[in-house]
């Protein structure tokens, strides 16, 4: 498989964006948001490999793919460890194009009384995974001579608010995460990437669409006046994953109907 990101630019633009020919891990992709843009990247083109902790699943996730039609393979580990990591996905480690750290939990509590299991798996899953996912993978995309990665940060990567120290520390980390991989790697074509969603609807945020205080805060607050949906991510992880963005690096796109921009 080649790496596709070596190529000189293509110029007309359904190419510029397409993602044939590249291979992409998507982990946490067994719902939410991970799932939505893995079959985003398969319909630019993509060959996909899902990944997810929870079997049952991830195999749904692969079949539902494979009935709409594309190429998938379904990896089981658990992000958070380095020996699960590397026995399940083999060879095929050094063999992505693409990489998209999406796994991620929430365990909300106020921080005076944030019990230490709840601070540690938070950091564990949202940040120290996409250092130890990426070190697995990006041997490969050096010696072939490039590849894109796309870590999934936050509003949290910039602002917080009460009962989330946990998840705004670890989000914050993941967008200087990213800019390391940037300053690391950009000399030898591979780009890292922050893609920041703003509030969108999936099991994560279940707790809150069901919570009319939530519920109104959030269209208040969110310039957009909704929520947002998984789906309006895609957008901006084909370009992070594609030729047109060959140049861009270090950057956290936000997608989050101008949240951040509001006061
Ligand atoms: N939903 C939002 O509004 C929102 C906003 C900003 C950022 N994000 C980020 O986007 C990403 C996806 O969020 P989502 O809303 O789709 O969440 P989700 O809970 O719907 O899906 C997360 C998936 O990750 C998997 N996962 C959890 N721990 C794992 C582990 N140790 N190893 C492998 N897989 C694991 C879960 O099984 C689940 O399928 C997360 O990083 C989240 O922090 C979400």
């Amino acid at each position: 498989m080649s790496s596709g990101s070596g190529a000189p630019p293509a110029t007309a633009t359904p190419d510029l964006f397409s993602l044939r020919g590249r291979r992409a891990l998507l982990t946490g992709s067994g719902q939410g948001i991970g799932l939505t843009l893995a079959r985003g990247l398969g319909v630019a083109g993509a060959e996909l490999i899902l990944n997810d902790l929870d079997a049952a699943r991830l195999d749904a996730a692969v079949a539902l793919l494979r009935s709409e039609g594309f190429v998938v393979h379904g990896r089981r580990f658990d992000v958070t460890k380095a020996e699960e990591i590397a026995s399940a996905l083999g060879p095929v480690a050094g063999e992505i194009d693409i990489l998209i750290n999406n796994a991620g939990i929430h365990r909300r509590a106020p921080l005076e009384s944030m019990a230490l299991d709840s601070w540690q798996a938070v950091l564990d899953v949202n940040l120290t995974s996409a250092f130890l996912v990426t070190r697995a993978v990006v041997p490969g995309m050096l010696q072939r001579g490039g590849g894109k990665i796309i870590n999934l940060c936050s509003l949290n990567s910039e602002i917080s608010r009460p009962t989330i120290a946990n998840y705004a520390a670890a989000k914050g980390g993941l967008k200087m995460l990213t800019r390391a991989m940037a300053v690391e790697w950009g000399g030898r074509n591979v780009q890292a990437n922050g893609l920041a969603p703003g509030y969108m609807r999936t099991d994560m945020t279940g707790v809150m669409t069901v919570d009319p205080h939530w519920e109104n805060y959030i269209c208040t607050r969110t310039p957009a006046g909704r929520w947002g949906e998984p789906k309006e991510l895609i957008g901006a992880a084909v370009f992070l994953a594609s030729s047109a963005a060959d140049f861009v690096n270090g950057q956290i796109l936000f997608v989050d109907g101008g949240l951040l921009a509001a006061l």
